[in-house]
Parts: C-alpha cells; structure tokens; sequence
C-alpha cells in the first residue's frame, strides 16, 4: 500500500504547550491486511451492531493492576451478576445490538471485560497481548473464539503490549489509540500499518485512568467525548485539532462517564453521570443509565464490558 493521508486533518498543528514531535504512528508502506469493504457506518446503517460480552460467572477480584482494585474491596458477584445483566437487557433490548457471549474461564476472573480482546475489523482480529501476567491468561480462551468464529487473528509482536478496544477506538476510519499505561506506542505503528488506518496516538498520563476508554469516546466520526486531566498537553492538542469535543468535568469522569457504549443514536453510560446525560440529551442522543458499581471495583464499566464486532 501506499502512504495514507488525510489532507484535511492537521495532526501535527504546532500549537501553544505542544511540541510537533511524533503524535502519530505515520502509516508505512507495510502490507496492509484488506479492507473489510464496510465502513462500521455503513454496516451501522445495513446491520444491527455486534457485540462480544462475557457472563460474569467467574468475575472476582483477586489482585490490583490498578487503583480502583482493591483486595479491601471486593464486588458482590451476585449484585455484579445483575448489574451484567442489565447491561445486557439494555443493549439487546433498548439499542437492539446483538449479543455474543465467550464464556468465562474460571481462572480469568477480569475475562468479563472483553473490550480488551483485541480490536475488530472486518473478519480481522488484532489480539491483545496483556500488560500484566495476571491478564495474559486470557489471551488463549479469546483466540480461540475469535478462531472459531471464522475470525482472521493477528498478533503483535511479543514485547509490544495492546490491551485492544481498551486503548484502540475507531472515529470513523479514524483510530484513536492510547498508550503508556497498558500499551505500548509500537502497537499504534502495527496497528496503522496492518488495517491501513491512519492512527492518532494519545499518551496517558494518570494511572487512573489507565486505558483510553476510561477517558474518550467517540460519538460520531468527528466529535469526541472525553476527560482532558487524562491525558498529556500534546495529546490534549491533537484531540482539539481534530475533533470537535465534549468535556467532561473531573467528578462524572471518576464514575466513568467516558466508558459508554455508544450504537448510533442511543449511548449507555455508568450511572450517576447528569451533565454528561443532560448534555448528550440535549444533541438528541437517548441516554442509558446503567449501575456497575461491581464492575468500577476492578476498573471497568460499560465500555470495557463489551467489545465491537464490527
Ligand atoms: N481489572 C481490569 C484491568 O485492570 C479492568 C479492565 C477494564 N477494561 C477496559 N477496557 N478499560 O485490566
């Protein structure tokens, strides 16, 4: 392939407090895997949205790979349970995405959060390669899905760490990724060059807020939802050069305000974020409130517990 450009983005604007120095994994001329021939608009528009979730029936939390997990503080799996639950009933019946589920390993107890699988495209699978030990368990049991689903499993080089959806989101043709805290920048280039998408590369900067979909959501092509103190000054630049915004003030983004879930006009949010409903209300957007309090135990909400299948 050849180099890919969009003329009409300005991702490397100098501008006050930043640096040009390289915000993005420039596209190479690697061989690129083939387009899936549909944008995920487009297959927004022909199909229902799909989703993968797992069933939390092995959910616990047995260390701390971040500061929300605490061994002093550990979900009631029961009310985790219920709380999947709705989340489930929501998205199959209010946004009407279909659901497949991956059944959850029982020595894989953050398994729940599939965002973290990998990222979809087409019939291509970029499979994650975890930070932490404690997490690379489940690298197998979400291969062998994704294999036995007829999807095509691409994987990173073994020192390149990518924890998928949860630092990679598509705005359109446009991908969003996040590195530092659980992946690493090197993933961004793999990434870009393998999908032949240009890539825009977030540094984060507070640990908690450890993966790019605690801190940013896409809600259309070019508008993005997200927390600012998450993220380093050039980083913050390069979101404002390219998108139109959304802030979100400190106290919604520590309920996880950003971990939304977002199928075409309906977004599915964690309870107990007003501002953040009262603004998208006001664009038209439906909002759902969904309580997962169990799951903010560990880290994770809405976002992290569902992965596109695009
Ligand atoms: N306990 C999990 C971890 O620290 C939570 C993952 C949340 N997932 C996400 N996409 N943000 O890895």
């Amino acid at each position: 392939m050849t180099q890919t450009h969009l003329p009409h983005l300005n991702l490397l604007a100098p501008a006050a407090g930043g640096s040009a120095s390289a915000a993005i994994a420039e596209p190479t001329s690697a061989t690129a895997l083939p387009h899936p021939g549909t944008t995920p608009e487009a297959a927004s528009h022909a199909q229902p949205t799909r989703l993968l979730m797992c069933a939390p029936t092995a959910y616990a939390l047995k260390y701390e790979i971040n500061p929300w997990m605490s061994l002093q503080n550990t979900p009631d799996v029961d009310l985790a349970a219920a709380q999947w639950q709705a989340l489930y009933r929501v998205l199959t019946e209010e946004v009407s995405a279909v659901v497949e589920l991956v059944p959850q390993a029982p020595e894989c107890p953050d398994m729940v959060f599939t965002a973290n699988a990998g990222l979809v495209r087409g019939r291509y699978v970029m499979l994650s390669n975890f930070r932490h030990p404690q997490r690379q368990v489940e690298e197998p049991h979400f291969r062998a899905w994704f294999e036995s689903h007829g999807y095509k499993v691409q994987s990173p080089s073994v020192g390149c760490k990518f924890e998928g959806e949860g630092d990679a989101l598509f705005a359109g043709d446009m991908l969003l990724a996040g590195y530092l805290k659980r992946s690493d920048i090197c993933a961004h280039r793999w990434l870009s060059e393998m999908l032949a998408v240009p890539v825009l590369s977030l540094e984060l900067i507070d640990d908690r807020w450890y993966h790019l979909d605690t801190c940013l959501f896409p809600l259309t092509p070019d508008t993005v939802v997200y927390y600012p103190g998450a993220f380093d000054p050039y980083a913050r630049v390069v979101i404002a050069n390219n998108f139109h915004t959304i802030e979100v003030c400190q106290e919604e983004a520590l309920r996880f305000a950003c971990n939304a879930v977002v199928i075409g006009a309906h977004v599915v949010l964690p309870a107990g974020c007003p501002q953040l409903t009262q603004e998208l209300e006001s664009r038209g957007y439906i909002v759902h409130s969904v309580n997962l309090s169990e799951f903010l135990k560990a880290g994770g909400a809405a976002k992290c517990l569902t992965l596109f299948l695009r």
